[in-house]
Formats: C-alpha cells, sequence, structure tokens
C-alpha cells in the first residue's frame, strides 16, 4: 500500500492518511473483483463454449452453499465499508475542541479568510501546523467549493447558510486552495494556497501587528450600533431573550421544537426572526436582512460565542 500511496497528491493533513487508505482499499478491492469476474467470464465462455467437449454431465440444479456465498460475502464487505467511509466522514463534521475558529466568505472570484483576532487574508490562510482549524463558510453569491487536496477535505460554501468543517496540517508547507463547484467565468482560477507554519513562526507572523479589533469586538460594536443591545442587554427592560451563554444552549421555540443555538441558529434568528420564535415571547423583533454583510454575522456570531458572561461587553 506504501508503493501506492507516493501516487497520491502529498499527504499535509491528519485526514489525509485515512482517507487515503480508505480511497486506496476501495480502489484495490474493485481491481480484484472487476479482473477475478472479466477473467471468470472469459474462462466459462471459452471452456463452454457451443461445440467444445467440455463435460456437462456434473452440472447440478442448484448450489447453494455457492450462491449463498457469492450473496452474502459481497453484502458484508459492501456494509463494512459503507461504516468504515461513514466513520470517517462523521468524524470530518466534530472538529476536536478547542479548534481555531476562521471565518470563510467566497464570492465570485474570491476567497476572504478571517481569524478570531481579525487579521483577514484574501485567497490566503496562514496555520499553525498540529492545530485544529474550524472553518464556517458562506457565499456571497453562487455555490462554491472549499477544496485543499493536500488535506483530503472538500465542502460546499452555499449561500443563505453556514456549512464547516475541519483540518489538523501535520506537515509545514504551502498547499493549493482550490474552488471544485463550477461558480462562473474565473472559476478555474479562483483559488489560493494554505500556508501551514510551524507553531512558533505562525506566531511570529500572527503577531506582526496589523490586525485592527478582534472579531468578537467589531461583533459586538455592530450589536451595539444596530440597536440590538436596546432589547438584549442583561439591563434593558424590554422582554427580549437574554443572549448570554446563548451558544450551544438549547432553545425552546413557540412551535413546540426545541433547537440548539449554534452559528445557523444565531444566524437564521438576525435575518429571520419570526421563523424561529422563542417560547414565551412576543414576535416583534424586526429581520436585520440586507443590514448586514456576511462578515458581519459572522462577527456577530463571533460575539455572541464569547458573550459568556454578565460582566461588561467587550470594549
Ligand atoms: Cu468558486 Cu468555482
Amino acid at each position: 500500500m506504501s508503493g501506492l500511496s507516493s501516487l497520491m497528491p502529498v499527504a499535509a493533513s491528519s485526514t489525509a492518511p485515512p482517507t487515503d487508505h480508505l480511497f486506496l482499499s476501495l480502489v484495490g478491492l474493485s481491481a480484484v473483483m472487476a479482473l477475478s469476474l472479466t477473467v471468470l467470464a472469459i474462462v466459462f465462455c471459452v471452456r463452454y463454449r457451443r461445440g467444445s467437449g467440455a463435460d456437462r454431465s456434473r452440472a447440478p440444479d442448484h448450489a447453494y452453499g455457492l450462491e449463498w456465498t457469492w450473496t452474502i460475502a459481497p453484502m458484508l464487505a459492501f456494509i463494512g465499508l459503507f461504516l468504515w467511509g461513514a466513520r470517517d466522514y462523521a468524524a470530518l463534521t466534530r472538529p476536536p475542541p478547542g479548534a481555531m475558529p476562521v471565518y470563510v466568505v467566497a464570492k465570485q472570484w474570491v476567497w476572504t479568510l478571517e481569524h478570531e483576532d481579525g487579521t483577514r487574508e484574501i485567497d490566503e490562510l496562514h496555520v499553525p501546523v498540529g492545530q485544529p482549524v474550524r472553518l464556517l463558510m458562506t457565499s456571497q453569491d453562487v455555490i462554491h467549493s472549499f477544496y485543499v487536496p493536500a488535506f483530503r477535505i472538500k465542502q460546499d460554501v452555499v449561500p443563505g447558510r453556514y456549512t464547516a468543517i475541519w483540518f489538523t496540517a501535520t506537515k509545514a508547507g504551502t498547499y493549493h486552495l482550490l474552488c471544485a463547484e463550477f461558480c462562473g467565468t474565473d472559476h478555474a482560477s479562483m483559488g489560493g494556497g494554505i500556508v501551514a507554519m510551524p507553531p512558533e513562526q505562525y506566531r511570529k507572523w500572527a503577531a506582526r501587528g496589523e490586525t485592527g479589533p478582534d472579531l468578537a469586538a467589531r461583533g459586538y460594536r455592530l450589536f451595539a450600533e444596530h440597536g440590538c443591545a436596546g432589547c438584549h442587554d442583561a439591563r434593558s427592560t424590554v422582554h427580549a431573550p437574554d443572549l448570554t451563554n446563548l451558544f450551544g444552549r438549547r432553545v425552546f421555540l413557540q412551535d413546540g421544537r426545541v433547537v440548539v443555538a449554534d452559528e445557523s441558529y444565531i444566524r437564521d434568528s438576525i435575518l429571520e426572526p419570526g421563523k424561529d420564535v422563542v417560547a414565551g415571547y412576543a414576535p416583534v423583533m424586526p429581520s436585520f436582512a440586507g443590514q448586514f454583510s456576511e462578515s458581519d454575522l459572522m462577527a456577530l456570531v463571533q460575539y455572541l460565542h464569547s458573550h459568556r458572561s454578565k460582566e461588561a461587553p467587550p470594549p
């Protein structure tokens, strides 16, 4: 298998080895099956062709043992392959705790990637080796797809909703970032690079001092400027849901549903507040659709994510 692995693109993330293992096993199994079926078909065609002198006298009506075997064995193999693939796929949806958040906005034909500390990169993302990174992504126009072959990750980036994926870079280097969903004229050139750096070097890069306010602070400013605090602040006299410690909490809705407050829930609550009215509250919040850019919404998400205590909000 190691010989075959050298045919694969460079493997530079923790996801790459298990993905290659599964892929090469599938290719190997398919090759063995295709080859043995082809050889058997040819052998039988030649041996039992019309007019051949092959002995047909011992042909049974049924060979139950054989029939059960070729029914059950492939079925077990396919169930096994399904479980194997499902396990690896499920792992891609669960970032390890403490993953570094990166906010990604795609548009024709650029990737904007924003760090928690407010650093914004275009078509390029710097990350430390060995650190899990979670990407929360959305699109401003059409469907794009975030694809890093060396990391073996690919995730559609869809307008109007959030998708997420994570990776841990295992090898320093610069790796292609591509768009893997046809998105218009310049789709082919919509790409860039992921720069995986040794942690020490990354710290230096991150501390080179060009950042503005961090994302949560920018989110808080938007929160205050758009009057959100007027109702949602803990000191407000308006009867509105308290957003302290909102993130990850279970929310009981008026129509009886219970949802977990994640990024998508927060986004929907800002843009379509009438859709998921919280139990015990009047549906009075106006929609803020069209008032925030996708980047602003992500800043608000990050602010609410970090808004864990009733003490003074960030400056
Ligand atoms: Cu974006 Cu293709």
